[in-house]
Parts: structure tokens; sequence; C-alpha cells
């Protein structure tokens, strides 16, 4: 990556602002995963073993009114980093002011503190996710250095990293921002080959910057998901009452066209005749019979799947192959984890959101390379565009 990264800057002493990804899933007040904050520990204890005054900061969930405040402080997280990191963690509930200014400034060497959710400016007119100058530019001047370790925000221009990084305070890169870009973004510039990737999820919709840009940098493409009916009706075969997106029938049609052998469909489904874990399933070959939907791969896709696999050296994953969350059908998901963990000498990235949940769901997480923090962010980088806050950081 040629951007500055944290071990470009001296630390000691310094007042280091530190933008992470914290927005993690909460059920009453409670974590229910913990993976971006362990994710975001190296940086943390970095700054803090180097002598840096760590500052950190980041927003969670999406605030529009007061209301939207309920439920979305980062005090919870403050307190599990405190456990993590095993020292006391200071939070100021302020996203600004004396209360926010007083703490930092009280600040030694090896301290950690973490202000509120960024997007608590929101409220009075979008200020941290519109990106407003004053805003960026006033946390920029409570730190001496920037470290932007945020990568699944990084596909966001917002005061806590772009607006930040504008004011001209020395910008670097954080480990985890470091290795996702060297993992997820290497997959797609700079492949060692053969390079396949695996796109599932319910929509085409979500995929299609994905499949065009890879169209050109993969050796094969394989589709599975609810998507996978969109492109069977595009082929004019039946879908029965399977997952269909009408106005993108067209487009999966001229994807087709274009991949030509690098897409490779689906072969078989497991269907039901509901949504549901609780009725009959059956095994189709092709068409899905009319008052069926098709909710999983089936066993002759998870096997050619495998074939298509064998001998790749990148694999890049993103969308899980069937409604996994249901035991029914997560049989397509499990084989796809498990061809891919088979894999010898492969680099082998999952990149974030829902298939990232079900690799890990499944206990596959220790048999990839890399499992991306970001959703959004990574499947930006997989369709070749340029992430915001990742471009607002110093070049080497
Ligand atoms: C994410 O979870 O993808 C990032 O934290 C960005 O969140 P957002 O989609 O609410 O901007």
């Amino acid at each position: 990556m040629a951007k500055k990264t944290i071990k470009d800057v001296d630390l000691k002493d310094k007042k280091v602002l530190v933008r992470v990804d914290f927005n993690v899933p909460l059920k009453d007040g409670v974590i229910t995963n913990d993976n971006r904050i362990v994710a975001a520990l190296p940086t943390i204890k970095y700054v803090i073993e180097n002598g840096g005054k760590a500052i950190l900061f980041s927003h969670l969930g999406r605030v529009k009114t007061e209301e939207d405040k309920a439920g979305k402080s980062l005090k919870p997280v403050a307190e599990r980093l405190g456990e993590l990191l095993g020292k006391p963690v200071t939070f100021v509930p302020e996203t600004r002011g004396t209360e926010l200014e007083t703490a930092v400034n009280n600040m030694k060497d090896g301290d950690v503190l973490v202000f509120e959710n960024t997007r608590f400016e929101d409220i009075d007119g979008k200020k941290e996710s519109g990106n407003d100058a004053e805003l960026g530019k006033y946390w920029a001047s409570l730190g001496d250095v920037f470290v932007n370790d945020a990568f699944g925000t990084a596909h966001r221009a917002h005061a806590s990293n772009v607006g930040i990084a504008s004011t001209g305070i020395p910008t670097v890169a954080g480990f985890l921002m470091e290795k996702e870009i060297k993992f997820v973004g290497e997959a797609v510039t700079a492949p060692k080959r053969p390079f396949v990737a695996i796109l599932g999820g319910a929509k085409v919709s979500d995929k299609i910057g994905v499949i065009e840009n890879l169209i050109s940098k993969a050796d094969k493409i394989l589709i599975g998901g609810g998507m996978t009916y969109t492109f069977y009706k595009a082929k004019g075969m039946n879908i029965g009452n399977s997952l269909v997106e009408e106005d993108k029938v067209a487009l999966a049609k001229e994807l087709i066209e274009k991949a030509g052998d690098k897409l490779i469909l689906p072969i078989d489904s497991i269907t039901a005749a509901e949504f549901s874990n609780d009725v009959p399933t059956e095994e189709h070959t092709g068409d899905v019979p009319d008052g069926q939907m098709g909710l999983d791969i089936g066993p002759e896709t998870i096997a050619l799947f495998a074939q298509a696999l064998e001998g790749a050296k990148t694999v890049v994953w993103n969308g899980p192959m069937g409604v996994f969350e249901m035991s029914n059908f997560a049989k397509g998901t499990i084989g796809v984890c498990e061809a891919i963990a088979n894999l010898a000498d492969a680099t082998t990235i999952i990149g974030g959101g829902d298939s990232a949940a079900a690799a890990i769901q499944l206990g596959f997480a220790d048999k990839f390379t890399h499992i991306s923090t970001g959703g959004g962010a990574s499947l930006e980088l997989l369709e070749g565009k340029e992430l915001p806050g990742l471009a607002a950081i110093n070049d080497k």
C-alpha cells in the first residue's frame, strides 16, 4: 500500500487520534459480536506501547433524530475495550466541548480514551456523515497525529475520517486498514492466479458492480444465493416462486453474455414451498418447479464449485450460497466453506458482511486467510472504486 502507516510516525508523548470502526451489533446494550473491537486492538496497543495517548472515536448505527440516540452510545464498547485491553478506558459521553477537551488534556502517555458516537453530530444537520469541515477541524484540533484504522467506514466521507485528514494533520493508516487493503485490495489489483470469485446473497443489484469489475479480473466467477434465480430467469429457465429481481433480468442476461465461460451458475437447488425451515425440502436439477422456491445450492453445485476451486491461488467470497441461518438451507454455504478450507497455498478472503457472519457462525473462521471487517467498504473495493477514507491518508 503506497500510504503512510502508523509505523511511519513518532507517537511518543503525542495525542493520537484514532478513527476506528466500532459499529458493532448491540442487543439491549450488550455487544453481540466484538470482532471489530478485537480487530482494532493491534493499532491501539501499538499506540499505547509506543508512548502515545490513544483518543478513539467511531460512529455506531445511523442517527437522524434525538430519539435515534437511544441504544447507540459507545459506552458499552468502551467497557468491552477496557476488558480486552486489561486496563481502564476513559469514556467521555460527548462529541465536543469542555468535558472532552479537559479529559484529553488530562491524559498521560499510554492512556486510552473513547468519546461518544460521532454520528450524534448528525442530528444537527448531518455534520458527521456530511463531512462538515468545521467539525473535522475541531476533532483534528484535539490531537497531534491522525491514525485512520476504520476500514469498515472507508467508503464513507465523514468528518471523522476525511474531514480530519483534510485539515493537513499528519494522517496515516492503522494496522487493520493496512491489512484489509493488502488482502481485499490486492486480491483485485494483483491476485495470484487462478483467481476465483464466489458471489452470493439475495440480490443481483447488490453485486452488479462487483461482477462487472471482476469479469476482466477473475478467472472464474461462481454465482450462488438468491440472485441465482434472476440469472436463471435471464436464461429462460423456470424459477417457480424463487426470489427474482424482474428489473435486473436484462442486466443478468448481459452479464452472462459478457462473462462467457467465466461465469458459473448453480446446476441444482434445494427448494421448499415456503420460506421456512419447517416445511419439507426438495432437490431439483435445473428448473425450479411451480410452487417451489430455491433456497440453497444443491449437492451437484457444491461438487461443481469444489472442482472449479481446485488449484485456485486467490479466492474472494462475498455472499452466502443459501439461507444459511436455516439449517435446511445451510449445506451450500458449508460446502463452499469446506471447499475453500481444503485449498492448499491459496489466499482466501471473505469480503465481510453476511458471508463473514456465515463462516464464523458455521465454525470456519480460522480456515480463511482473511475475514474482512468491512461489508460495504470491501464490496466497493471489489467494485474497483476509490474509497474516500483511504484516499485521504497521506501517501508514502
Ligand atoms: C458498516 O458497518 O458497514 C460501516 O460501519 C458503515 O456503516 P454505515 O453503512 O451505517 O455507513
